[in-house]
């Protein structure tokens, strides 16, 4: 168990949860969840969702990392029965807090490190989803991908949407002080030596890693804010989409894949 994120997410969950750390409106998303589940996804999630797993009613499904759980939320209004995973205790009390308030019984909630999901069952989930920001405290991401893999169905869906790597080599907050756009960092750093350490992985770190664990990549997105995106997700100042007003909204904001588990067995029957 990754025992210095654990600690450090132990330390930060109650002002995670109740001091606004949250980017966005906590409240106000979780009332349009309530409203409309789908919307716990931003736009081209919820386009590769919707090819990977038309019907989420009834499915099995696993969200490790699972911090605020917006999305397991989303997936639990939506019919899903949700397993949600994190390596930090109090982020998932604080968590099952919400969940009960709100009368959501049927969600199970379950400390587990996300590179190696220990006691959860092999070929139980139709489909496994990440957030954004899930990736940075994961120091080998093949092995997070194999434990993914061993908890799918054959056939399963793993979907992601994550911080994209091209705005990791500049500081956005020293851009709001002083207006200069500066690199802070190469395209190449991955590690930072912070505590908990965090990782910035590339494009490449990403699509290596869903290789090596036999993914089968089915839909890659580079991925901008929508109107109809959670407050979490859309940019609170719409004037940070224009890359003229704001030269970062030149990038996209994050990277979205969409993959599956294919078993060599199906694939060769469905090649006789
Ligand atoms: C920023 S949240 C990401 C999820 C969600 N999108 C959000 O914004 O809250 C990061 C979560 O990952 C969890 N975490 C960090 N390292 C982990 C690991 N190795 N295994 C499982 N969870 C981990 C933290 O406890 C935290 O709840």
């Amino acid at each position: 168990m990754n025992e210095a994120a654990r600690k450090a997410w132990n330390e930060w969950s109650d002002d995670y949860f109740y001091k606004s750390w949250y980017v966005g409106d906590f409240a106000a998303d979780m009332e349009t969840i309530k409203r409309e589940p789908m919307r716990a996804f931003p736009r081209d999630v919820r386009e590769m969702l919707g090819a990977a797993m038309p019907k989420l009613r009834g499915r099995r499904v696993l969200v490790p990392s699972s911090g605020d759980n917006l999305a397991v939320f989303g997936f639990h209004l939506l019919g899903a029965k949700v397993t949600s995973t994190d390596i930090a205790e109090n982020q998932l009390t604080n968590a099952m807090k919400i969940a009960d308030a709100n009368g959501w019984r049927d969600i199970e909630f379950r400390q587990a490190d996300s590179m190696t999901l220990d006691g959860v069952s092999d070929g139980e989930f139709d489909l496994v989803y990440t957030s954004n920001g899930a990736h940075v405290w994961i120091s080998d991401l093949a092995m997070m991908y194999c434990a993914f893999w061993r908890v799918l169905k054959p056939g399963g869906a793993y979907i992601f949407f994550e911080t994209h790597p091209f705005h990791r080599p500049f500081n956005e907050r020293t851009y709001e002080e002083d207006k200069f756009v500066r690199f802070i960092k190469p395209y190449t750093s991955t590690h930072l030596d912070n505590e908990p350490p965090e990782y910035h992985w590339r494009v490449q770190d990403f699509m290596q890693a869903l290789l090596n664990a036999r993914f089968t990549l089915t839909d890659y997105r580079d991925m901008q804010p929508y109107d109809e995106d959670l407050s979490n997700y859309a940019l609170d100042d719409k004037s940070k989409r224009n890359w003229e007003v704001y030269p970062f909204a030149a990038l996209p904001s994050w990277l979205g894949v969409s993959a599956r588990k294919d078993c060599i067995e199906d694939l060769m029957r469905e090649n006789l």
